[in-house]
Order: structure tokens, then sequence, then C-alpha cells
């Protein structure tokens, strides 16, 4: 078997953890068996670099019945299951490199032997194997094109950015579906799954009692309003912080107060920043903070909460449980940091629920099958996930869950593409 893992040993354990992840994906399930029947990827090979988890297994899965070659290695080496990579390659036939803790070098040699199997479609999360390819590429002294794939998709914010940033300069050398993109992987990811996951690591982190809480939301965007809904639902008295207007505006009418953060300090007991910003949570806030105050960061940087300041102003830090910072401060409060600041809900739980990258996956497949469709057609550009997989999905998605909707009749649709119509 072509692959390179921890441990041989692993594999049941793997089998199980990816089964449970089965079980609860059912939209990608309904693809993979459309893909076992009409087999759109026959004889070609997909590279791909990504969490190796239970549910990236659900994905490598529908390459293989849709007739890929699949290979994987990791887009982040701490996230590496190595159950789930035994599993895969030992119970399933991908082609796995992929070693929780792999050291750089190991990191990018198992890149490379995803590349090496010169794959006609890359899958990346953080754009590591697009720039590998369009690195080498710019080195070579002869400047022959080497063998490209003909597209490739990106899972996340991090690697669009990078993708659109080469896009810029003129210098992307293959197309790229932003899967980050699709409507329905940000309703499921941002909103619905930072929503739970946020607050499941603070109460796994704390086991504190949410209900009756004045618990305070920096950030009103995607995540924000998931995290605000959940914690309204838990009982907690949100407050919501924003600096754009608009967003303040919809979380007044969506019921919840609003106020600067200045005022938001004084009062709240639990702290959660989804913003994307960077001190959002600062010096001047954790003096006047209650005793006991716990902050949390569920944005992407551990930059939101300004630690390095409340290391330097404390005049003492201890660990009171794992994962729970103890800062005590000057005159004499305590405050309590989650995770180091870092991604709470990753840090302190287990990230989304697999039926979160169910839509974030089905969205990968079908974008692969949107790739071979559409071989020669594509500029070298950074797309969008089509409207019409983003609808796709949604409808899987309904359908699995037993929902019906209307149609438009021929005469509404007549009616809504009228100009003339309008008395
Ligand atoms: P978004 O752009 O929809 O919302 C961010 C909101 O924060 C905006 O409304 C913005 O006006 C507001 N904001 C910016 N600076 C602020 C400040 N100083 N004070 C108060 N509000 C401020 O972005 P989204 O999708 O909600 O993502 C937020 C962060 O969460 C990003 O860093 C993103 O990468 C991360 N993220 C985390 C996930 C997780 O698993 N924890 C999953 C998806 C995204």
């Amino acid at each position: 078997m072509n692959c390179d893992i921890k441990d041989k040993n692993l594999k049941s354990a793997g089998k199980k953890r990816i089964e449970w992840a089965l079980s609860r994906m059912p939209v990608l399930e309904q693809v993979r068996q459309k893909f076992k029947k009409e087999k759109p990827l026959k004889g070609l090979t997909v590279g791909a670099c990504l969490h190796i988890t239970t549910e990236t297994a659900a994905l490598a899965l529908t390459l293989k019945e849709a007739g890929a070659r699949a290979l994987f290695c990791a887009s982040n080496p701490l996230s590496t299951q190595d159950d789930t990579a035994a599993s895969l390659a030992l119970d399933y036939g991908i082609e796995v490199f992929a070693i929780n803790n792999e050291d750089n070098n190991t990191y990018y040699k198992h890149i490379d032997a995803v590349l090496q199997a010169k794959p006609q479609i890359t899958l990346d999360d953080g754009a590591d194997l697009v720039s590998t390819i369009h690195k080498r590429f710019f080195k070579s002294a002869s400047g022959k094109k080497p063998d490209l794939p003909w597209a490739s998709t990106e899972e996340t914010t991090t690697g669009v950015i990078r993708l659109k940033s080469l896009q810029k300069e003129g210098r992307l050398l293959y197309p790229v579906i932003a899967v980050n993109d699709a409507y329905t992987k940000h309703l499921f990811d941002n909103r619905y799954g930072t929503g739970q996951s946020t607050l499941d690591g603070v109460i796994r982190a704390t086991n504190r009692l949410i209900s009756g809480s004045n618990l305070v939301v920096c950030g009103y965007g995607w995540c924000g309003k998931g995290v605000a809904r959940r914690a309204q639902g838990l009982g907690a008295n949100v407050i919501v912080c924003e600096v754009d207007a608009l967003k303040a505006l919809e979380a007044v009418m969506d019921g919840f107060r609003v106020m600067p953060m200045k005022e938001a300090a004084r009062i709240g007991d639990i702290f959660i920043t989804v913003t994307g910003d960077i001190n959002v949570v600062s010096k001047s806030h954790f003096p006047v903070m209650k005793n006991r105050a716990l902050i949390a960061n569920s944005g992407h940087f551990d930059v939101e909460i300004d630690i390095r300041n409340l290391k330097k102003t404390a005049v003492k830090v201890r660990e009171v449980k794992p994962l729970v910072k103890e800062y005590t401060l000057k005159n004499k409060k305590i405050i309590y940091v989650l995770g180091e600041g870092r991604l709470v809900n990753l840090a302190c739980a287990e990230g989304h629920p697999a039926e979160v990258m169910d839509l974030s996956f089905a969205n990968q497949a079908l974008s692969c099958e949107y790739i071979v469709k559409s071989k020669g057609k594509l500029q070298n550009k950074v797309y969008k996930v089509p409207d019409s997989i983003d609808f796709k999905v949604a409808s899987l998605k309904l359908k699995s869950m037993g929902i019906k909707i209307d149609t438009l009749t021929t005469e509404q649709k007549a009616y809504l593409s009228a100009w003339q119509e309008g008395t």
C-alpha cells in the first residue's frame, strides 16, 4: 500500500470513528450513491491536502466511489487522526500520507508524495498544495510548464486569500473553485457549527452554567450570530458589541442588547470574540471587568484577546483547570482565559460536528464533478462555487431531513421574470 501513516494497528479504532462520521453525513452519502452509479471521476487522480479526520475520510470514500484514484496528505500536522489515517489506508484503499505531529520536512515530503501522482484535480485547505506547485514552477530554471492539474478546490478563507493574491499578480497557473465561499458552507460552518461548538468549548472547559449570565458576543457576523443565538437558547442575557452599524442594528432587531465594549466590559460574565480582528478585548477592559469574568475567542487567530498585555499586568498567573488560565490583576480581580485565546471550539472541544462538514464536503465533491464537466472552459481564476451546486447541496440536506418545499409554477416564473408586471 502506497502510504505513510503512524501505526497500522490503529485501523480498527479508526474504522469505528469513520463509520460514526459516515452515519451523520447524509448529504455526502447521497452524492456518493450518485457517483457510484455515474463514475464522474473515472480514471482520474485526485490529490487532496485536507485535515485527516473522519469527516475527510467520508469525502475520500466519495471520490473513490466516483472512480478516482485518491491520495491524501494533511493540511495541518496537528489535526491528523492517526487511527483514521490507518483505517483509510488499510480498510478503504486510500493512499494516505499523514502522521500526527509530523515535522515540517515530513509535512512537505507528504505533499510531494501526493504531487508525484500528477493529480488532474487538487483539493486544498489553506493552499499549501497549490502553492507548492506554484513555487516549483516559478523556481524552475527551464520555465517549462509542469503537468498542471486541470483545477483545484479550496476549503478555507486563508487559502482563498492566498490564491486570490496569486490571481491578482497574474500568476495563478490553473483555475480554483473557492468552496469556502459557498452559502451552504458559511451557513453551516460559520453560523451553526461555530455557534454550537464555541459554547461546547466554554462548557467543556469550565462546566459553567450559561443560563442567567451576561454573555458578551464581540462581532455579529456569520459566527457571532450563531454564538449569540445558541447562548440565548441556553438562557444567557446576550449583549452584542459591533463596529458595523448594519450588523449592530440587525443584532438590536434580533432582540439583543447592543453597546460599546467599554460598557459591556463592566457587566459581562462571559466574553466571546468572533471578529477576525485584533485586541477586541484589550488592556483598558481587563481592570473594569467583574471579578471572575471569563474570556474566550472563536475567531481564526489568537489575537482577539490582548493576552500579552494581560500577562504583563497580572500579578499572578496559574492554570486552574486544563485550558483555563487564571489571571489575578493588581486590583485583586480574577480573570479567566480559555484555551490560551486560541479557537475555543477546537482547543476545548472537538471543532465542527460531522453534520457541518457534510455540507462543506458535498460542495467539494460536486465541485470536482463540475471541474471535469468544465475542463478547458475555466480561466486561471478563483471562482465561487456555482449557485447550482449550492442549491443542490441545500436540496439534498432538506431531502435528508424529509422536508419538502414548493416549486414555482410556470405562471409564477413568468411573473417574476417580467418587467411589465406590477399592478
Ligand atoms: P464576519 O466578517 O461575517 O463577521 C465578523 C464581524 O466582526 C463583522 O460584523 C465585523 O464588523 C465585526 N468586527 C470587526 N472588528 C470588530 C471589533 N473590534 N469589535 C466588534 N466587532 C468587530 O466573519 P465570520 O465569518 O463571522 O468570522 C469571524 C471569525 O471567525 C474569523 O476570524 C473567521 O476566520 C473565524 N471562524 C472561526 C470558525 C471556528 O471554527 N471557530 C469557523 C469559521 C470562521
